[in-house]
């Protein structure tokens, strides 16, 4: 009997495509969220020229939970800004979602920026003369909704993360970990793909840190965001399903705790959730 026959049934050999799968879905495995192939970045010129990551390829799945480990100075930040498209690499290619960053279009990169990826830093970044709510709203206001929707949307958000009674508080009037947590709050308001987190602890107290790094958590079991967080604290590697050690810019050693391996979907992602 040939491969072509199994119990009379006829059953395609795996090296022969699926018709009913479109030419764009034959892929080997699942289709990478985030796909960096020989990435270089180098600052400066001349005598002063540092290479800061050297051939870095990676993929990220959908809803994988990705962390960056590595000693201060060894380019985990400079490889998050190049994911984010904050950095331009000096050669090599970052894919997201299937599109090269550098054949975008400005204003394309822009909105994805906006849109689609949310930024977490340690320093919060929060703008001092607007209260809570107005900051947590402020990324919408590319997007074309009016006032009242995108003040709804940012309390919606803040009622989820327990934060309303501030709403009309200017940002120093909170502690830390609320800081940040209108920090993460904002970083969602527009329902992005892809959480990018640097050292999201480093001003924090243990407990507003554990606090912090559950809520991250949170949006990766319940919400399905792909999380990309650095970190200097070994404690929290536990959390992550796939650990990238770098030194010296360069990937030394990738730690696959679970293997995630969906691809993404095509389709706008569902409203955050914590539950
Ligand atoms: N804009 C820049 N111009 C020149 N050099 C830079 C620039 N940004 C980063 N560097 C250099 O690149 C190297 C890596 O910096 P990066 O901020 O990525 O490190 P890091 O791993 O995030 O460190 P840390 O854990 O301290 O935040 C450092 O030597 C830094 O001085
Ligand atoms: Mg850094």
């Amino acid at each position: 009997m040939s491969e072509y026959h199994n119990n009379n049934a006829r059953v395609r050999p795996s090296n022969q495509k699926d018709p009913r799968i479109k030419m764009s879905e034959h892929h080997k495995g699942p289709r990478a969220v985030i796909k960096i192939e020989k990435l270089n970045k180098e600052f400066g010129k001349g005598e002063a020229k540092t290479q800061v990551l050297s051939d870095i390829n990676l993929e990220i799945q959908a809803g994988e939970y990705v962390m960056f480990f590595g000693p201060s100075g060894c380019g985990k930040s400079t490889l998050l800004n190049c994911i984010a498209g904050l950095e331009k690499p000096t050669s090599g290619k970052v894919i997201l979602r299937g599109s090269d960053l550098a054949k975008m279009k400005q204003k394309q990169l822009a909105e994805i920026r906006n849109k689609k990826i949310g930024m977490i830093f340690q320093q919060f970044n929060v703008i001092k003369s607007f209260n809570v709510l107005q900051n947590i709203a402020l990324p919408q206001l590319l997007g074309g909704l009016s006032r009242k929707k995108r003040m709804h949307r940012a309390m919606h958000l803040l009622r989820m993360f327990n934060l309303e009674k501030f709403a009309r508080h200017i940002p120093t009037e909170l502690s830390g970990g609320q800081q940040q947590r209108v920090a993460i709050a904002r970083a969602l308001i527009n329902n992005p793909w892809i959480l990018i987190v640097d050292e999201p602890t480093g001003s924090l107290d243990s407990k507003a840190a554990s606090e912090v790094m559950e809520l991250i958590e949170k949006l990766n079991k319940k919400s399905k965001r792909t999380v990309l967080l650095v970190t200097h604290n070994a404690d929290y590697l536990k959390f992550a399903d796939t650990i990238y050690h770098i030194q010296d810019g360069v990937i030394k050693d990738v730690e696959r705790k679970r293997h995630i391996s969906s691809s993404f979907d095509e389709k706008e992602h569902e409203e955050i959730k914590l539950d």
